[in-house]
C-alpha cells in the first residue's frame, strides 16, 4: 500500500507538515510505504488552460507537477494537507490541485486507476474548529467528484506559532488513526 503525502505550507517544518506526518505514520504502523512532498519546494507552473490534456490525456507543462502524476497515479490514497490563507487552501495547493484537472476525461469521468483513498488535512490560526466547516465540505465534494474516495477531513485549529499543533494531542492521535485507517 502507497501512501502519497503532499505538505502545502511554505513553513517548512510547521503545523501541516506535522500533521501530514502524523496520519503517514498511522499507515506506516499498518504497514504502508509513505512519500512527501512540499508543494511549495517544487516548480508547479499554474494550469494555462490549452485544454491539450482533455485530447491528449497528458499535461503538456513541463514542471515537476510531471512526477507528481506519476506518484499521484501509483499511489493507494493521498493525504494533502494546507494551512488556511485568506479562508482556503495556500496557492502552492491550489496550483497542484488545479493541475489534476489533466487527470478529468472530457465526459468527467477520471483517466485515474482507482479507488485511491483521499484525506483532506488542514490547519489554521482561528480557534474554532467549526468556522470552515462548508469550505472543507465543498473541498469534500471535488475530491468525490474526481473519484477519490474520500476518507475524510481533520483540522488542527489556533495553530500560530510553528509548533503549536505539539499541544493538540488528542488532534494529533485522531490524525494517526486515520492514518491507521488508510
Ligand atoms: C497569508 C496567511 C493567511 C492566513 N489566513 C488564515 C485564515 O483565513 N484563517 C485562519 O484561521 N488562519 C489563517 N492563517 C493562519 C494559518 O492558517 C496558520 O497559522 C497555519 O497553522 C499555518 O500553517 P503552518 O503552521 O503549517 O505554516 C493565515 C496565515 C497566513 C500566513
Amino acid at each position: 500500500m502507497k501512501v502519497l503525502g503532499l505538505v502545502g505550507s511554505p513553513r517548512e517544518g510547521a503545523n501541516t507538515e506535522k500533521l501530514v506526518n502524523a496520519i503517514l505514520e498511522g499507515a506506516v504502523e499498518n504497514g504502508a510505504e509513505t512519500k512527501t512532498y512540499n508543494l511549495s519546494k517544487l516548480d508547479i507552473n499554474p494550469c494555462k488552460g490549452c485544454m491539450t490534456c482533455k485530447i491528449e490525456g497528458k499535461c503538456v507543462i513541463d514542471d515537476d507537477m510531471q512526477e507528481l502524476y506519476d506518484e499521484v497515479q501509483a499511489a493507494d490514497a493521498i493525504v494533502l494537507g494546507s494551512p488556511l490563507y485568506m479562508w482556503e487552501i495556500t496557492a502552492q495547493t491550489k496550483l497542484f490541485v488545479d493541475r489534476l484537472v489533466a487527470f478529468i476525461k472530457p465526459d468527467f469521468s477520471t483517466r485515474l486507476n482507482m479507488p485511491k483513498k483521499f484525506v483532506l488535512a488542514y490547519t489554521q490560526g482561528n480557534p474554532d474548529a467549526t468556522t470552515f466547516k462548508p469550505y472543507f465540505d465543498y473541498m469534500e465534494g471535488l475530491f468525490s467528484f474526481m473519484q477519490f474516495d474520500v476518507q475524510g477531513s481533520i483540522v488542527a485549529a489556533g495553530t500560530r506559532e510553528k509548533d503549536d499543533i505539539l499541544a493538540q494531542e488528542a488532534v494529533l492521535a485522531r490524525a494517526k488513526e486515520m492514518g491507521k485507517n488508510l
